[in-house]
């Protein structure tokens, strides 16, 4: 099916940094989190139908303890919360995925740490 990619480190960034010292990663590099809550990424997509898209978030998490994000799209919550568990290491990817409404044009998903722990390494959205 086709689909297009959000580069994380393209997007607005809230308390984090790109950064490209862990491999694997798509683009030019990832997002890493201030380890701290309510660091976010923000992404604009567009899409020329309204209605339901799967969403998959490529993310790396090098510890043992889950970095739980909202998800909101245009401001309202999407998937609050979700679970973003550990990967085994750093350079380690894995896809999350959720599924939103989208509505024809342009969208904002932003997706925020809720602990202290900030959120993972974000490397992209695919839509
Ligand atoms: C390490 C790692 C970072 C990561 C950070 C964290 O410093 O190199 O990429 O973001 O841990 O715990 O969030
Ligand atoms: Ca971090
Ligand atoms: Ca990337």
């Amino acid at each position: 099916p086709a689909f297009t990619d959000y580069q994380a480190e393209s997007a607005t960034i809230s308390q984090g940094l790109v950064e490209s010292n862990h491999a694997g990663y798509t683009g030019t590099g990832f997002v890493n989190y201030d380890n701290v809550t309510g660091s976010y990424v923000q992404f604009t997509v567009s899409v020329t139908a309204a209605g339901n898209y799967p969403l998959t978030l490529r993310y790396a998490n090098g510890t043992t303890i889950d970095r739980p994000m909202d998800i909101t799209v245009n401001g309202s919550p999407a998937a609050p919360g979700l679970s973003f568990a550990g990967t085994g290491a750093w350079p380690t990817w894995a896809d999350k995925t959720l599924t939103a409404s989208l509505t024809a044009g342009t969208n904002t998903i932003r997706a925020t740490a809720t602990t202290a722990n900030g959120g993972p390494n974000l490397d992209r959205l695919r839509v």
